[in-house]
């Protein structure tokens, strides 16, 4: 039973507490309480203990009615608070004092789990600096007299806002591409980097400004496409000396300037630094691959690049990289990459002002497919005795996958005549006795997924140059380089260029005979 101003409030349990309420009648009196316990053998009262209300009363949640960012202190918001009670129980000089205590609850944008934290309330404005730079959180707020020996009000309204904007707390990723060598050694230089993640961002990048020197102090007066760029902005390029140079890159926004990213480019004439030592890749799923290396063995190493592109004869493809720190011996690279596309990934050592060394470069398939294309046959001479082929390669865009044989197929009429297929990188020569003066000659490609379609036929009709009728020839040799190619796919395309054939082959001496 609470008794203030001779008004008396009460509530009942069977238990052990039990909050009665006061109805709005503030808090800023004393109230005596006593608790009496009821049963058959009569009722006992406790003593009765009277003291402030404020101490044992729960405060009114108050409102929050702005939440606004602080000029020059991107880590701080200014909240402020109003109660609709009429009375609120501590007088502006109270809360002045420091009487009122506080937390705050609040969740920045995009995150699920609220923080609690203490904090000080001295006005119906206060500050709290323990936020993130221009990030938008909720805020909820409550209070209690003094300390623990006070119940904490329930929670206010939710209340938005978003902190101030900070300079970027680190620099882009800065990486570089490095042009063919021209006149003088001169070479045109593309810059690449990376847009801030927002939490180091900072705030809305307003500008980037790329510049670059000569570290023989040759002074620069083209400066190409770089310079002071556009936030969409991701790359430029310019011409650079032969001598060693280095570009730098900041991100500013409103509130000042990132730190510098440096690049070093070496020399046109410098000797290029060794590889990583070796590099394997495995596929670990459709769209992502492991790739693991190990260092080179001089120990000045400062970081390493790793970088990856579609493979592509038609269609340039876009070069994506990731640039790691001197510790890394791996990446798993997820970005740009699809099933049955051949890729090239290449690692790089930094060697810190000698610039980038050499690279180690693997082609792989997160997964292979099979061909969606064949190789064109053409006839390139044919004698009475001999018919001579060429092929042109497939397209890599086409391949999906490393081949792992080639079968020519010889059909006449229609009619399927032979199939030859090998995996063994020789010379192999064929021969197919003369059913009919036209034969089609086609070629498919294999991967470990599969066979793909033929490529164009070359259709072979033969005369005899003396008049002498094509079926009085019994033989039609047919040499055929049958080329596999397991780990080295690169090699495969310039040596399947070379003519097929090579001489008349004599029949007796055929691997043929044994296949057969
Ligand atoms: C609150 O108390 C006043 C008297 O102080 C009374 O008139 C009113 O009915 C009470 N309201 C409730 C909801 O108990
Ligand atoms: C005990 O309390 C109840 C409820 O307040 C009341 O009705 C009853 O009269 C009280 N008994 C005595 C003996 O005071
Ligand atoms: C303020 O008063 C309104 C009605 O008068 C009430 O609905 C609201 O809950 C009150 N807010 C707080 C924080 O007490
Ligand atoms: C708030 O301060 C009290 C002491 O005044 C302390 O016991 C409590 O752990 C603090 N809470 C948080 C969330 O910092
Ligand atoms: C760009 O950076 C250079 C070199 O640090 C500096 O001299 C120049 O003032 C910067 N430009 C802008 C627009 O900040
Ligand atoms: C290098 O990068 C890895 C992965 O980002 C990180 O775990 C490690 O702490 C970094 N090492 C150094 C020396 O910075
Ligand atoms: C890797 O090195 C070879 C030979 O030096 C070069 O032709 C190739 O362009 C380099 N690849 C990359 C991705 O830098």
């Amino acid at each position: 039973m609470l008794r203030s101003k001779n008004l008396t409030f009460s509530c009942t349990t069977t238990g052990l507490s039990c909050t009665a309420g006061i109805n709005g009648s503030g808090l800023r009196f004393t109230f005596c309480i006593s608790v009496i316990s009821h049963s058959i053998s009569g009722n006992v009262s406790s003593k009765i203990r009277c003291q402030s209300a404020r101490i044992e009363g729960k405060l009114a949640p108050v409102s929050l009615n702005s939440v606004r960012q602080v000029d020059g202190s991107p880590h701080c918001l200014s909240v402020s608070w109003t109660s609709n009670v009429t009375h609120f129980p501590l007088a502006p000089f109270e809360i002045e004092r420091g009487e009122l205590n506080s937390q705050i609850k609040f969740t920045a944008e995009g995150e699920v789990n609220a923080q609690v934290r203490n904090v000080s309330v001295t006005g119906y404005t206060f500050q709290v600096c323990l936020f993130k730079p221009y990030t938008s959180y909720t805020l909820e707020i409550r209070n209690r007299y003094l300390g623990e020996a006070s119940p904490w009000s329930e929670w206010s309204n939710p209340f938005q806002g978003r902190t101030a904007e900070a300079a970027p707390s680190a620099a882009p990723a800065l990486w570089r591409e490095v042009g063919p060598i021209g006149r003088n050694g001169w070479r045109l230089i593309s810059l690449l980097w990376k847009p801030l993640p927002r939490f180091m961002a900072n705030g809305r990048v307003t500008f980037y400004n790329v510049t670059c020197r000569a570290e023989n102090g040759l002074t620069l007066s083209d400066y190409g496409s770089c310079g002071k760029l556009q936030p969409e902005t991701t790359s430029c390029s310019l011409p650079l000396p032969a001598g060693r140079c280095s570009c730098s890159l900041t991100a500013s926004t409103s509130a000042g300037t990132s730190p510098k990213a440096l690049v070093w480019i070496s020399g046109s004439s410098e000797k290029e630094p060794p590889p990583p030592a070796e590099l394997t890749a495995t596929p670990l799923g459709d769209d992502s691959v492991k790739i693991r290396w190990r260092p080179p063995p001089d120990l000045s190493v400062s970081g390493f690049v790793v970088e990856w592109v579609a493979v592509r004869e038609e269609t340039s493809s876009v070069l994506h990289w990731e640039k790691l720190n001197s510790s890394s011996t791996k990446l798993i690279i997820t970005e740009g990459v699809k099933t049955m596309e051949r890729y090239a990934i290449s690692v790089k050592a930094l060697y810190g002002e000698q610039g980038a060394g050499g690279n180690i470069t693997l082609h792989v398939y997160t997964q292979e497919g099979t061909p969606s294309a064949g190789p064109d046959v053409r006839v390139e001479h044919i004698s009475e005795t001999s018919v001579e082929l060429s092929w042109s390669p497939v397209p890599v865009e086409q391949l999906h996958g490393f081949i792992r044989s080639y079968a020519l197929v010889c059909t006449t009429r229609n009619q399927l005549a032979r199939i030859y297929s090998t995996s063994f990188a020789h010379l192999v020569c064929l021969y197919l006795k003369i059913l009919a003066i036209i034969y089609d000659i086609f070629i498919r490609a294999s991967t470990v997924a599969g066979t793909g379609p033929a490529g164009n036929p070359a259709n072979v009709h033969i005369v005899s140059a003396d008049g002498v009728k094509p079926m009085a020839l019994t033989r039609l040799y047919c040499c055929v380089l049958v080329l596999v190619v397991k780990q080295k796919p690169f090699f495969m395309t310039s040596m399947i260029k070379k003519k097929l054939f090579h001489r008349v082959p004599d029949p007796s001496n055929s691997t043929v005979s044994q296949w057969n």
